[in-house]
């Protein structure tokens, strides 16, 4: 059976394993902290799932699904300080909690370890595997990298958005599903569907999280309400906004506003062009074409399914 409960709770059972009784207590606590924080577990679910739709039991792959999910973490720990982030998964992120060297050095120790659970696939595939989770690693730091420098850029385009989203989440995604199909022995045309499906994911994932960044539920969300805006990140909506409307965007800008009302005025301006429907509709896209990739992938019918209702399910989330 394909059910991302099963999936997830087979990943949620070996994450604290990782970190009971280590020491020193003050390295291993923010990680811990970090890994007990009730994450949505994605990409585990996305590489056990592809591992099992290829005909590998999930089992053989659980080394490299808890790699790949502390290495999410990590990226979510390090990104939290250079996003400024007081709050995530509805608790004090760990530079807040703790302080910005606790998150330097447990992010640190968890790209290790990230990288010594990926490290537990069978010898003759050890090559590349680890080729292609360093290769995904180097593209997420860049993606990370352009996530900063657009901060302080205006003329943003559309596309440079999207290959920084492809990079700073899409490949982590994409990744997870190819690793999957991999370690099952997949073809290479197979697996590169695979990494495909991932990749547009990806795209519809962040295009969401953006969304809800400016428009989700904080209780559900479990970061800050409006982040993007105050650090002026150059989503699709402040892109689009932008675009259209480019003096009252400056007319805002200029005023220097405090944080409560620049996200106010922001957002204002967003409604009033209708944006965030277009950008729902622009997800609804990218979804389609994302199960549309498996389109030639030679995997059970209930395989197929699973991927196609995962993909709706995450453009559609609220946390
Ligand atoms: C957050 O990822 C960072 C993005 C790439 C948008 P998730 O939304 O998967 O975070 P968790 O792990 O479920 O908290
Ligand atoms: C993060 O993008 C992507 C990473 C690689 C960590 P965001 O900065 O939008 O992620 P959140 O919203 O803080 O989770
Ligand atoms: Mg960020
Ligand atoms: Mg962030
Ligand atoms: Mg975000």
């Amino acid at each position: 059976m394909y059910s991302t409960d099963i999936f997830a709770e087979m990943v949620e059972g070996r994450l604290d394993a990782l970190t009971a009784s280590r020491t020193p207590a003050t390295l291993f606590a923010p990680i811990a902290y970090t890994l007990d924080g009730g994450g949505k577990r994605l990409r585990p679910v996305l590489l056990l799932a592809a591992a099992k739709a290829f005909g590998l039991d999930p089992e053989k792959a659980l080394g490299q699904a808890l790699g790949i999910e502390v290495f999410h973490n990590f990226t979510l720990l390090h990104d939290d300080v250079m996003d400024n982030a007081d709050v995530r998964r509805g608790r004090p992120a760990v530079h807040r909690r703790w302080n910005a060297s606790a998150a330097i050095l447990s992010g640190d120790a968890m790209l290790t370890m990230a990288t010594q659970l990926v490290a537990e696939a069978p010898a003759g595939m050890l090559p590349e595997v680890m080729r292609l989770f360093n290769t995904t690693a180097m593209e997420v730091y860049a993606g990370q990298q352009l996530d900063m420098d657009f901060e302080d850029r205006e003329d943003v385009s559309l596309e440079e958005y999207i290959e920084m989203i492809r990079l700073k989440t899409s490949v982590l995604l994409a990744c997870a599903c190819r690793m999957g199909a991999m370690l099952a022995g997949a073809p290479e045309e197979s697996q590169r569907a695979m990494y495909r499906y991932g990749e547009l994911l990806g795209l519809a994932f962040q295009l969401q999280d953006d969304l809800l960044d400016t428009y989700g539920d904080p209780a559900l969300f479990g970061k800050e309400i409006g982040g993007d805006i105050i650090n002026e990140k150059k989503t699709w909506l402040w892109i689009n906004a932008m675009a259209r409307e480019p003096q009252r965007m400056r007319q805002v800008l200029d005023k220097k506003l405090t944080d409560y009302l620049k996200i106010r005025e922001i957002t204002e301006i967003y409604d009033s062009l209708s944006l965030p429907g277009e950008s729902r509709r622009l997800i609804g896209r990218y979804t389609e074409e994302a199960v549309a990739a498996l389109a030639g992938v030679d995997i059970p019918g209930a395989a197929r399914e699973y991927f196609a209702s995962l993909a709706r399910k995450a453009a559609e989330r609220s946390n």
